[in-house]
């Protein structure tokens, strides 16, 4: 009976979607979009106990205060799709249902994610969505997804263009506000067509835990922190509220230094990406728990703005990003890329700032600033120059806010 109503609700949706341009859910992910991921840590290893266990977590370590949302199941959650094409969950792993894990997400105050693909068949083998979409799109709805992370395997020479716009046409068309998460990889240019697709697209493959390296796995690479912050060159334009850059799910706590951690975390929050967690949460470090709630770091990536960091000066092994924030404020960050320590003399008043492209400068020999560093709460401010040590493979970041 249940199915036979989906199956209305998908006919009618359908007719309607003839005649009615779809659109995207416009009022999500108006800043960069905040959970936990089961992929980096757990792949396939996954089952619903874990998943609850994650979203009580979540709800009781701070996470939630600091703006974490999203717990979002990644591949591997499938069964086989029933003799109607309706997808199951794997009945092993998920013995009560996605419902009933949706309806305990939802009792802490969270919101849960779900993964499928674009092609025949998601990278882990399990049934894609391809010729499904509609069919997908109403059963996520129905179980109450909040958030659809979508892949690009198997896809066999498709448009993948139209690919996205037909799930998403299928998500608005199943009436529940569902975060559309675009995950190709960055290899069909989605930041020229996807800023009305999806509320956030993959710009790489996928990342690896370490600091500066390429992990080959043969017909693909994942990256490291560097390479992927890299490959974010000329991208900048693309992204704003409701349009991210992903840099993809973080390793924060999954093997690299503490100044990794931090330097990996604050990366990924001034370049306005989303900061979905991809360790466990259920055993991290106090160290590694406090990176990731920083609240003066993500205020800079939940900024309304939406603007993401540029590049501002580069001295080779020693980089300096700046954001651009509400009320003419502003976030720089320190990047020392090299394997020692680097002392750093930054004089501000000879060094003017200008963004070409969100229309934004600084004088900083006739504006003074006052500074707060988000990592130890020091303050200063512009006036003089700025003598630090920066550790290898760390960052410092400085809030700047203009001096009345
Ligand atoms: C691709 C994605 C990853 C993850 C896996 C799952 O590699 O890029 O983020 O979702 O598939 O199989």
């Amino acid at each position: 009976m249940k199915k036979l109503s989906l199956l209305m609700t998908l006919c009618v949706g359908v007719l309607l979607g003839a005649q009615v341009h779809a659109q995207k859910f416009e009022e999500l992910g108006k800043t960069p979009q905040m959970g936990w991921n089961s992929w980096n840590t757990f792949a396939c290893d996954i089952n619903e106990k874990m998943i609850r266990d994650m979203a009580d977590v979540m709800a009781a370590n701070g996470m939630k205060e600091a703006g974490y949302e999203y717990i979002n199941i990644d591949d591997c959650w499938h069964g086989e799709r029933d003799a109607m094409g309706f997808i199951q969950p794997d009945k092993t792993h998920f013995p009560s249902g996605i419902k009933a894990l949706a309806d305990y997400v939802h009792s802490k105050g969270l919101k849960l994610g779900i993964y499928s693909d674009a092609g025949g068949k998601t990278c882990g083998g399990r049934p894609g969505s391809r010729g499904h979409e509609y069919q997908d799109a109403v059963t996520y709805a129905s179980w109450g997804i909040d958030y659809v992370k979508y892949d690009w395997c198997d896809t066999k020479g498709i448009n993948a263009e139209q690919a996205y716009i037909t799930m998403r046409d299928a998500i608005k068309k199943a009436g529940r506000p569902m975060l559309f998460s675009i995950c190709e990889w960055g290899d069909n240019k989605p930041w020229d067509w996807a800023k009305d697709v999806g509320h956030s697209w993959r710009t790489t493959g996928d990342i690896y835990p370490c600091w500066n390296c390429e992990h080959n796995h043969g017909s693909w690479s994942s990256w490291g922190v560097l390479p992927i912050l890299d490959k974010q060159a000329g991208l900048r334009k693309f992204a704003g509220p409701g349009h991210w850059n992903d840099m993809d799910m973080m390793e924060v706590g999954n093997g690299m230094s503490e100044g990794e951690d931090r330097a990996h975390f604050s990366l990924w929050a001034i370049m306005a990406s989303p900061l979905i967690a991809g360790n466990d949460l259920r055993s991290m470090s106090e160290t590694t728990r406090k990176i990731m709630t920083n609240k003066d770091m993500i205020a800079i990536n939940q900024d309304k703005l939406g603007i993401q960091a540029m590049k501002w000066i580069d001295e080779g092994e020693l980089e300096i990003y700046v954001k651009p924030l509400e009320n003419g404020e502003f976030a720089v960050l320190f990047l020392n890329r090299a394997d020692n320590a680097k002392h750093v003399k930054h004089d501000w008043a000879f060094h003017y700032m200008k963004d070409d492209i969100f229309k934004k400068e600084i004088y900083f020999d006739k504006q003074v600033f006052n500074w707060k560093n988000v990592w130890t709460g020091e303050k200063d401010d512009t006036k003089g120059k700025l003598s630090v040590t920066i550790p290898a493979h760390d960052v410092l970041v400085l809030r700047l806010t203009p001096k009345k």
